[in-house]
């Protein structure tokens, strides 16, 4: 089975939704962001303090090229790893990427009480930038399904028919 990809903004849901769909479709979850802290023992916050944002970005997409290798998995991508263009083509080609899509406002909701996430310390505005721009590249994935309003138990049941 080829690999499935999952994209979308921060707090989409990506990881709980990702593990539902690999315990049913019988393959392995990886969320990329895990990935990285695991190979440097370190958070994401920290890496993003220490090394800077543009370290952390040649980290992520070092290892989900890994992944680019392998099949038989589902892959959670970090909120800008789904938005470069190049990895969105090589995740494309590789396997099925699904865009978990959600509006602003739900985000900035689901994200509120977040410190772990150094983007959302971006002031509203260039936050709401960001997600415009990123959206363009996200909407390119093969399959699009939005979690407005819903669970992760009834996205992952969305995504299952889609498939
Ligand atoms: C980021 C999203 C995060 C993580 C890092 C940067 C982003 O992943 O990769 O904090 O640029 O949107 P999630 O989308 O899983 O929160």
């Amino acid at each position: 089975m080829k690999n499935i990809y999952l994209v979308g903004f921060m707090g989409s849901g990506k990881s709980t939704v990702g593990r539902l769909l690999a315990e049913k479709l019988n393959m392995r979850f990886v969320d990329i962001d895990k990935e990285v802290e695991k190979s440097k023992g370190m958070s994401i916050r920290e890496i993003f303090q220490k090394f800077g944002e543009d370290y952390f970005r040649n980290l992520e997409k070092e290892k989900l090229r890994e992944f680019l290798r392998r099949s038989g998995f589902i892959v959670s991508t970090g909120g800008g790893l789904g938005a470069d263009i190049d990895i969105m083509n090589l995740m494309r080609e590789d396997g099925k990427v699904i865009w978990i899509r959600a509006d602003i406002q739900t985000i900035l909701d689901r994200c509120k009480d977040d410190t772990k996430r150094p983007l959302l310390k971006l002031p509203k505005d260039k936050l709401l930038e960001l997600f415009k721009k990123r959206e363009k590249v996200y909407s390119l994935a093969h399959i699009t399904v939005d979690s407005d309003k819903k669970t992760p138990i009834q996205v992952f049941q969305e995504i299952v028919e889609k498939i």
